[in-house]
């Protein structure tokens, strides 16, 4: 049990549900057959989480996954089977369970706090620390009833994060900060699973469950439909909630029968050509007219308010990096970038030391850490390759920002040789950020803008070409 986190042996819930309010009361009062209907949420969940690991939990709307969470927890018993954890358990559930809304924030703190197993005095000493995360101003001392989704959320985060738990269960909550907040958030998990904490992790981001997880699980009515690959899992659950109604059945047998069998990544299996329809070329039968780029012109700026709060700096060790900032080419300071335009980062470095060996680096990653593309520049390749110490240099990296609209953090390093020893000289992570501006119009989807220029041509009666049916299991081709 010692590498295992989280055990669990065939844990069924059901709940008992009533047509009628009143019914409930009338079970109570009277005595008889009862007029509640059992409601099975879960079914025979079983499932064991080595420590260390993040796994996440998807499924539609109803599909049991804070029920899942809540019995790992303990705020829920299960009707059937067992529950076994390991460790100091830290939740954030949903909105308002275990905060009493009658009290302040300050209040909350400690009571939220007490209730994740902390003692008043270390809550008293991290009091300061947890205020400061949760960043929500004198609202800390205002009721929690009065408080936005965002604030309460702000809260129960930092609560949370700051027991130190062995085990950290999120259930869909951070979507509801902003992105410097959910930077803050995504920093502090991937901290404590570096820490090798072991995370639970419900969302409906496919995308975030695919960064962040090792793991996941598809909940569906009260089933553990399938346990893999994220990848494999979140393809399965997007397929699942957009299929036609008459084919939901079979895709679940499909699905249930991936467990264990891991396939690979990317299937060919997937795919089936089915025919090659046309054997004359079609003429298009309608005339496109050419689309013109609308919309206001965007352009770059600066917003002051845009800080990484999670900006942390290494000790130095021969050198100190100073002032990253993103500018345009003409060397105005902006933080609200336009896709597709080029920019520069820069930042200076100052050598303490006489160092050899030096390399500078630059680094892109989104709110959820996920790292997207980052350069590293050799001094050798300029011709430098020791540096006297009292020397300055200006580093600058331009780059095209082929992003769609979201935030993104970047990294800044400075690396070298100093007393025989390679290593980093001084290190900023989360040293500045920027939000790329959404156009009114574009067809970019996804983190990447590949300047992907879809086009269609119409034709009249059946298309030409090769006709692609996905979801079926073998390969055929012509
Ligand atoms: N206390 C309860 N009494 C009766 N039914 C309940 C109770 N709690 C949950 N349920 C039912 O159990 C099922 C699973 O609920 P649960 O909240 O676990 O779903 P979920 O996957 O977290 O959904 P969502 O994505 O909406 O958060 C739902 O049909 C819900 O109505
Ligand atoms: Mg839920």
């Amino acid at each position: 049990m010692n590498d295992v986190a989280i055990a669990l042996n065939g844990v069924s819930k059901c709940f008992q549900r009533y047509e009628q309010p009143a019914d409930r009361l009338k079970d109570l009062l009277l005595p008889g057959r009862s007029r509640s209907n059992p409601f099975w949420a879960l079914r025979d969940i079983s499932l064991e989480v080595p420590r260390g690991q993040t796994l996440g939990i998807i499924g539609r709307n109803g599909s049991g996954k804070s029920t899942l969470l809540q019995i790992i927890v303990g705020t829920l018993m299960p009707s059937q089977g067992a529950v076994r954890t390991n460790g100091r358990i830290s939740a954030l559930l949903e909105l308002g369970s275990g905060f009493d809304p009658e009290f302040t924030g300050r209040q909350n703190i400690f009571f939220n706090g007490q209730m994740l197993g902390l003692s008043r005095a270390e809550l008293e000493e991290r009091f300061d620390e947890i205020a400061a995360f949760a960043d929500i101003g004198e609202f800390l001392e205002r009721p929690v009833k009065t408080y936005s989704s965002g604030m309460f959320v702000r809260l129960a985060f930092a609560v949370a994060i700051h027991t130190q738990p062995d085990i950290l269960v999120v259930d869909e909550a951070l979507s509801v900060g902003d992105e410097a907040f959910q930077r803050k958030c995504y920093a502090r998990i991937h901290a404590i699973r570096d820490g090798g904490g072991t995370i639970l992790f419900v969302s409906h981001g496919a995308s975030t469950v695919v960064e962040l997880c090792d793991r996941a699980v598809l909940l569906d009515g009260g089933e553990m439909l399938l346990d893999g690959n994220p990848k494999l899992v979140v393809d399965k659950y997007q397929k699942l909630i957009y299929a036609p109604p008459g084919r939901v059945e079979e895709l679940r047998g499909e699905i249930r029968r991936l467990n264990g069998a891991e396939p690979a990544m990317f299937s060919h299996k997937e795919l089936t050509i089915v025919e090659s329809m046309a054997s004359e070329p079609m003429q298009p039968v309608m005339a496109r007219t050419p689309w013109v780029k609308g919309g206001p012109k965007l352009t770059p700026s600066f917003d002051p308010d845009l800080k990484p709060p999670t900006m942390t700096t290494y000790a130095s060790r021969g050198a100190q990096l100073a002032e990253p900032q993103i500018t345009t080419l003409k060397g105005k300071p902006v933080n609200c970038l336009i896709g597709r335009e080029e920019y520069l980062y820069t930042y200076t470095v100052r050598f303490e030391r006489e160092v050899s060996q030096v390399r500078f680096g630059m680094l892109i990653k989104t709110i959820s850490g996920l790292e997207l593309g980052g350069a590293s520049l050799e001094g050798r390749r300029l011709g430098i390759d020791r540096v006297p110490a009292g020397t300055v240099a200006k580093v600058k990296f331009r780059f095209k920002c082929l992003l769609n609209p979201d935030a993104y953090f970047l990294n800044a390093g400075v690396s070298g040789t100093v007393d025989g020893v390679f290593g980093y000289l001084d290190r900023w992570i989360d040293a500045a950020m920027f939000k790329v501006q959404a156009e009114e119009f574009t067809w970019a989807s996804g983190m990447v803008d590949l300047m992907v220029d879809p086009d269609a041509t119409f034709y009249d009666g059946v298309a030409d070409g090769l006709v692609i049916e996905q979801g079926t299991s073998s390969l055929e081709t012509r």
